[in-house]
């Protein structure tokens, strides 16, 4: 693929280094475009011999070949990395004074920005605005990461690590390699099914979570009876986690509570471990909101007792070879039901929106969207997700097959079997129709 890697001027210049060589030793064609600033921090002379092509920040070297208009008309993706205030502002507002914001105004191809800043820059109603606009017109802004900067502050601000910018470039080359090569009918676009054959175009429902507060739980409780032992389940995080990275790249402000490790730039971590810590979590990020998913298989039951040490299987084997078979019976209690208090905590107001998953199978009683009907009832929620689970489905996969039900609508959404990522996109395309 053709990559350009914007360079702005500012100290995490360097860092672009290491992202143009996991960029070049992927295979792709990177050409650098620094602006003149970019080159106090790192020379031309470093851009050329790691991407092997020369290197200018205006518009009058190699004017033969129009590089202002070709780079960005020929390119697969553009990112710009670090991407300064400065920068931001320039783009947002379309000037066109060196080569960088030419490319940006000439490519019709992904554009991807990481903006690196001091945090009052980043916080200032100047910047939040320009890259409100940017996210808008369908830039995917990477949030800086929070952290040590230039000086002896810290705060948000830091250019996320090449690592990170480099799998984001990867996942928007595939999106958009994949939307150009399918040919998805209308009707299924309108009624926002997402399957793998069905991928978001470039663009598509981009920013439109922006400015929005999104709640995210993921992962499988753990309920903990002594210090080694806990009563867990099966579930990864994974969808969860891809719902919170989707809603942020639609622009989202994410709160992630989850019990499984996770280190998303941009996104709001919060670790858990249990479901009373959940519960807190999700409740005190909860009045913000505009939009709580309850991805997390919440234990419905913890140990009534925790003992302090660890609970010995004792005396079962004697010395003179007796066995003493017997074992302990571990009471449970239950744990408070998190996605109904938040039903009972908005009241009519309507506001979250709420969405529930369910891990459903079928059985005697009915089918699994059977059971998935009566549970958004019973529950109350505005959405609910619904899994097939059992032997091989669903935990831990990188694919899954749901169905999205809404309450007051015989509608259901089809989804998969596709990628979370792309099970998260059809998620919200539905929210995004009740905000
Ligand atoms: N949930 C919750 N708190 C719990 C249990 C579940 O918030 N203590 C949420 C889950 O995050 C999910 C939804 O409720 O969004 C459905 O969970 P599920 O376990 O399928 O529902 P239950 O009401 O526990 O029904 P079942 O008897 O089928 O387990």
């Amino acid at each position: 693929m053709r990559v350009v890697l914007g360079v702005a001027g500012g100290i995490a210049a360097y860092k672009a280094c290491s992202l143009l060589r996991l960029l070049a030793e992927a295979g792709h064609d990177v050409t650098v475009v620094p602006t003149a600033a970019a080159l106090k921090f790192v020379g031309a002379p470093t851009w050329a011999a790691l991407s092997g092509k020369p290197v200018s920040p205006d518009v009058w070297s190699s004017v033969h070949e129009v590089p202002h208009v070709r780079l960005g008309q020929e390119a697969d993706l553009v990112i710009v990395a670090p991407a300064t205030a400065d920068l931001l502002a320039k783009a947002a507002t379309g000037q066109a004074d060196d080569l960088l914001t030419n490319v940006l105004l000439t490519a019709r191809c992904p554009v991807v920005m990481a903006p690196a800043m001091h945090t009052e820059m980043w916080d200032h109603p100047a910047t939040q605005a320009n890259v409100s606009t940017l996210t808008e017109r369908g830039v995917h802004i990477v949030p800086p990461a929070s952290g040590r900067l230039t000086g002896k502050d810290t705060g948000p601000g830091r250019l996320p690590e090449p690592e990170v910018l480099y799998a984001v470039c990867e996942r928007e080359m595939a999106r958009s390699a994949t939307a150009a090569h399918t040919v998805a009918s209308a009707d299924a676009a309108a009624r926002a099914t997402t399957s793998a054959d069905v991928a978001r175009g470039p663009g598509r429902g981009r920013g439109d979570l922006t400015g929005r507060r999104v709640v995210v739980s993921a992962g499988g409780t753990r309920e903990p009876l002594d210090p080694v032992r806990y009563l867990g389940n099966r579930s990864s995080g994974k969808q969860g986690h891809a719902l919170a990275v989707s809603a942020a790249e639609r622009g989202a402000r994410v709160t992630l509570v989850t019990s499984a490790a996770a280190d998303l730039p941009g996104i709001d971590v919060v670790a858990v471990e249990t479901a009373l810590q959940m519960r807190e979590a999700v409740l005190a990020a909860f009045a913000d909101s505009d939009v709580v998913v309850m991805a997390a298989a919440v234990a419905d039951f913890r140990p009534a007792a925790y003992a302090p040490s660890k609970i010995k299987k004792s005396h079962s084997a004697h010395v003179d070879g007796s066995e003493d078979d017997s074992a302990p019976t571990i009471t449970l209690v239950r744990n408070p039901d998190i996605l109904a208090e938040l039903v009972r905590a908005r009241g009519g107001s309507g506001s979250p929106v709420i969405v529930g998953f369910a891990a459903e199978t079928g059985d005697d009683d009915g089918t699994v969207l059977e059971h998935g009907r009566a549970k958004l009832e019973r529950k109350g929620c505005d959405v609910l997700v619904v899994n097939e689970v059992g032997e091989g489905k669903t935990f831990g996969a990188d694919d899954n097959t749901v169905t999205v039900l809404r309450r007051g609508s015989d509608e259901s959404v089809e989804v998969g079997p596709a990628t979370k990522a792309a099970v998260s996109d059809a998620v919200w395309d539905v929210v995004a129709t009740l905000l």
